[in-house]
């Protein structure tokens, strides 16, 4: 489905330049479940807005579907970004004076769909998520945990084929990030592939596919076996 090659990421602050990323390959097949992983400033973010197409690589190529992805016309891009991938952030990003339900009837606002589909399509995504009794609540009168649920429906709204996570549980407390991660769970069971980031390990451990970050590089690739606790150390000392 994705194919990195050689990519390569860099920031050009005032009079420094910071490599964010150096050389990194990295192939994802669909239905995978991948947790990146490393320390802050390791690259994770930058990673996750290049395979979200939030971002072009400085250098390298990136071929989704077979497509290298500069090719495509800033159009193009938008287009694919709206309908086949789902975002969700640390920071839930929901609009204050939205109610839950219209939220997440954005993105199938922007695909045109009908009034009628859009209500119903949100209403069932988010009573499917459990939020069914807070459809008319505002991003102010829910807690963390109900507001990132409210994101992660948004998110699912147009069917993504990838859900690309940036520290999904990163401001919630321990039980609301597990019931994000349920959620996360179920849907890689119904095939959606999932890019997660996250520096817990306990939530890192949802995933199926380690990959681990550090100074740029990927220094770690290997299946997480079920209920087996990730180490941060591995990813902090593996020589690079
Ligand atoms: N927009 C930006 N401008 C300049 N430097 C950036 C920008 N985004 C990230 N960086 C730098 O790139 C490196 C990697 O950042 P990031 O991908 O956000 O790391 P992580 O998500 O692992 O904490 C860091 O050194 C960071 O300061
Ligand atoms: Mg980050």
């Amino acid at each position: 489905m994705i194919e990195l090659k050689e990519v390569q990421k860099e920031y050009q602050m005032g009079e420094v330049q910071v490599q964010a990323l150096k050389s990194l390959d990295l192939e994802i097949t669909r239905g995978e479940f991948l947790s990146i992983m490393g320390p802050s400033g390791s690259g994770k973010s930058t990673l996750l807005h290049i395979l979200g197409g939030l971002d072009l690589p400085s250098a390298g190529e990136y071929f989704l579907e077979e497509v290298e992805i500069s090719e495509l016309s800033d159009r193009e891009l938008s287009r694919i970004r709206n309908h086949h991938f789902g975002f969700v952030f640390q920071s839930y990003n929901l609009f204050p004076e939205l109610t839950a339900l219209e939220n997440v009837t954005v993105p199938l606002l922007y695909a045109k769909k009908p009034a009628k589909e859009r209500n119903a399509r949100a209403t069932e995504l988010l009573t499917s998520l459990g939020m069914g009794q807070r459809l008319k609540h505002y991003p102010g009168q829910l807690s963390g945990g109900e507001q990132q649920r409210v994101a992660v429906a948004r998110a699912l709204a147009n069917d993504p084929t990838l859900l690309l996570a940036d520290e999904p549980t990163g401001n919630l407390a321990t039980n609301q990030g597990q019931e994000i991660m349920k959620i996360f769970e179920q849907l890689h069971k119904e095939g959606v592939t999932i890019v997660l980031v996250t520096h817990d390990p306990v939530v890192g451990a949802y995933g199926k596919r380690l990959v681990g970050l550090r100074d740029g590089h990927l220094v770690v690739d290997r299946p997480i076996e079920r209920g087996q606790p990730i180490d941060l150390l591995e990813i902090v000392q593996e020589a690079g």
